[in-house]
């Protein structure tokens, strides 16, 4: 089968095709000849080791000290079960599924647990949109719903709102039945709002920290508010929710006393196989739908990494491993 490789730490350029053995479903896995994934900021950093401030250290010890642990990247996966184990029970040959792939998500095919986080893919969206779920919309789930317990009528901050995470949240927060508020650059105006959002802040003309103190929550994707700062704009009984954090979040997130009863609460989105069946729902449901801005075939990974890297890309970028016109309709 072809495979993206990592073979070192570098630049999108490091990333080769090669020939690989297609992998041997043992009797608890089934073999998914993948559709789609997509290329998240999760394999961005695993590529380039580019951890977020504070984490460079452990991220490369998870990762791999001096090369990529795992050489085959791609975090998510959806397809087709083509084969599956004597003693599997969930799934069966001919089904639509997609995943949590943790790596090896950027082949053709990929061998899971059936009890692993792998989901039915729901008709009424393309593979692409579906590898999209396990990321963004999942880390949206886990943020807004299980640790900021976002309530129907609270006021909602998303920053980064046109982002891989961020456009997702937005349509969560929606979801959830919250007042959202967008910050993105004015170009994603009317993008952020057509996702949901019922105001959109433009961070170039306006400091979303000039509000005074409106928020129930605030949903910060991309690192653009510390606790001192996002405190200015929570009511109270607020809560900060970060995607990017550090020894010093995770030391202010055990502080029991705070003024006004503000919290920062800082996690890792991990996915199991009920949380995908909910997200499959909403989107079966019209309530979630990843924007796929651009798609593109496996030999050309390199430069969705590029597009990715760039860090102002428009809702998500897809690869389409198996062939371009099955994966990008709904089947
Ligand atoms: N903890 C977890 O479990 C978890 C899970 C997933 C992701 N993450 C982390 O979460 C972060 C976000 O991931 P992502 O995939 O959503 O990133 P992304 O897609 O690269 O986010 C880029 C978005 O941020 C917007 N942006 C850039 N500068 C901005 C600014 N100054 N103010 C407001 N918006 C701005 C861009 O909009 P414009 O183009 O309009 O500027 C773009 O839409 C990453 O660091 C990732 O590693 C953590």
């Amino acid at each position: 089968m072809k495979a993206a490789i990592v073979p070192q730490y570098g630049t999108p350029d490091v990333i080769k095709i090669e020939d690989r053995p297609i992998p041997k479903p043992s009797s608890k896995e089934v073999l998914v000849q993948i559709h789609a994934s997509v290329v998240t900021t999760g394999d961005w950093r695993l590529r380039a080791a580019a951890y977020p401030r504070g984490l460079k250290l452990v991220g490369r010890m998870v990762s791999g000290i001096f090369k990529p642990r795992h050489k085959i990247p791609g975090v998510t996966f959806s397809g087709i079960v083509v084969a599956v184990g004597s003693e599997v029970t969930r799934f069966a040959k001919g089904d639509p599924v997609f995943g949590v792939a943790n790596k090896g998500g950027h082949a053709e095919y990929i061998a899971v647990v059936e009890d692993s986080a792998i989901a039915v893919k729901p008709a009424e969206i393309d593979f692409a949109q579906a590898a999209a779920l396990p990321f963004g919309a999942a880390t949206a789930y886990h943020f807004l719903k299980r640790m900021g317990r976002v309530q129907p009528g609270e006021k909602v901050l998303v920053t980064g709102a046109s982002g891989g995470v961020g456009h997702l949240a937005v349509q969560m927060a929606k979801a959830l039945g919250a007042e959202v508020t967008g910050v993105a650059s004015a170009r994603n105006d009317a993008f952020v709002k057509e996702l949901g959002a019922d105001h959109m802040i433009a961070y170039e003309t306006t400091d979303p920290l000039s509000q005074g103190p409106v928020y129930d929550a605030i949903f910060d994707t991309i690192g653009l508010f510390d606790f001192a700062k996002a405190r200015k704009i929570l009511r109270k009984g607020g809560r900060l929710l970060v995607t990017e954090g550090a020894w010093r979040e995770v030391f202010q997130m055990m502080v029991p006393w705070r003024q006004n009863g503000h919290r920062i609460k800082f996690g890792v989105s991990e996915p199991d196989a009920a949380e995908l069946e909910e997200l499959a729902a909403m989107s079966k449901g019209g309530l979630l739908r990843p924007v796929i801005e651009a798609r593109f075939p496996l030999d050309e990974i390199s430069e969705a990494h590029r597009a990715v890297e760039t860090r102002r890309r428009r809702g998500v970028i897809a690869l389409n491993i198996r062939d371009q016109e099955l994966s990008s309709v709904a089947a």
